[in-house]
């Protein structure tokens, strides 16, 4: 505690400083701040948590997109942990936004906790790029995956040990299968914080009711495909053998390195969470790649994602 309450403190200033810039900034005849004592009024204002969605990207890519795309209008920013978030609104509400350290992915689980403990989260949206394991997706296909397979858990067995994992590396021996001194791996259950107890399993679902807001989705010359799964590991895959297994083993179909951290923050915290995997590219070592569109087709998928949500459960804007 001794720690806790000065940094809670320098955040708290930081933000008050933050947000008399922002009110400085974006003084319209619509922002209701007393007259008689403004400064007093923003300083209670901010010592409650500001209620927002949270947006949280781990690539420069995807805030790259992002910013190009222009739907975030950038009110104020504050640093914290050597993450900056950027509060601002989108369709008139309040979001916050960061770009996460994400290697190892451990970065972006924490930045969700920080996240949870410094603002009122209203939900947690995740967009970025991922690779494709099924062949019947394109480049430029954004995904919005209803489980997450967390594959990165792995007890690597020795070769003939009596209880074989499911990646047997005898089994890619070439040119023939055979047995190889790297053994197999096992593919272990994650501890997943649910209802103030832990359960275990591979599996991750994402929220099902903001799933079903997003079945609704609908962008011109972008393919949206929903229900499928996604592989989730800090390794990334460009290697076709090991492509194959992930889809055949777990029908997975697409991969990616960072959901698995948020969805894990976000269970957390109980917060809604949703995720939209733009394909950037094949998980099978070919160089045909465009991180690019699949990161802005992402942004007008999530665009599109906050206008139904928005629809649904008006969110506070600074309009109030
Ligand atoms: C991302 O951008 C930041 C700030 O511009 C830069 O310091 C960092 O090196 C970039 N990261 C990568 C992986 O390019
Ligand atoms: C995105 O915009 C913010 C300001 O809104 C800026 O600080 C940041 O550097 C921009 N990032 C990129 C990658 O252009
Ligand atoms: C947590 O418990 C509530 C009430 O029983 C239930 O509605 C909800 O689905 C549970 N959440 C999860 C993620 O299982
Ligand atoms: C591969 O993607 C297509 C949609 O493009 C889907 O119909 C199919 O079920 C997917 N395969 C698996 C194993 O999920
Ligand atoms: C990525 O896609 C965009 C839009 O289709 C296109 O303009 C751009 O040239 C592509 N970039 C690469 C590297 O293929």
């Amino acid at each position: 505690m001794a720690v806790a309450g000065p940094r809670r403190m320098m955040w708290a200033v930081e933000m008050a400083v933050v947000v008399m810039i922002g009110l400085l900034a974006m003084a319209s005849p619509t922002m209701q701040v007393s007259m008689k004592n403004p400064l007093r009024e923003a300083v209670q204002k901010i010592s409650e948590k500001t209620t927002v969605f949270a947006i949280i990207v781990t690539a420069n890519s995807s805030e790259k997109a992002f910013n190009e795309s222009g739907i975030f209008n950038p009110i104020s920013s504050t640093v914290y942990k050597g993450r900056i978030f950027l509060l601002g609104t989108i369709q008139g509400s309040k979001f916050v936004f960061v770009n996460s350290p994400s290697f190892p992915t451990i970065n972006a689980a924490i930045t969700v906790e920080i996240l949870a403990d410094k603002f009122d989260l209203l939900g947690i949206i995740y967009f970025g790029s991922a690779a494709a394991l099924n062949d019947s997706l394109s480049i430029g296909t954004v995904a919005v995956p209803s489980l997450i397979g967390a594959t990165g858990l792995w007890k690597w067995q020795p070769d003939g040990a009596p209880k074989e994992g499911l990646l047997n590396f005898g089994e890619f021996n070439y040119p023939t299968k055979g047995e190889n001194s790297l053994g197999s791996v096992q593919y272990e259950k994650s501890k997943v914080y649910i209802n103030g107890t832990f359960k275990e399993s591979i599996w991750i679902g994402v929220t099902p009711e903001w799933q079903q807001i997003a079945d609704e989705i609908e962008v011109d010359s972008v393919q949206v495909v929903h229900g499928l799964s996604i592989s989730s590991a800090k390794a990334s895959v460009n290697n076709e053998a090991y492509k194959n297994f992930l889809y055949n083993t777990f029908k997975t179909s697409v991969v990616d390195t960072s959901s698995v951290a948020v969805a894990l923050g976000a269970y957390t915290n109980e917060l809604p969470f949703i995720l939209f995997n733009g394909v950037s590219n094949y998980a099978d070592g070919s160089d045909v790649s465009n991180n690019s569109l699949a990161n802005a087709n992402a942004v007008k998928v999530l665009n599109n994602f906050i206008y139904l949500l928005l629809i649904g459960s008006p969110a506070a804007s600074y309009d109030d």
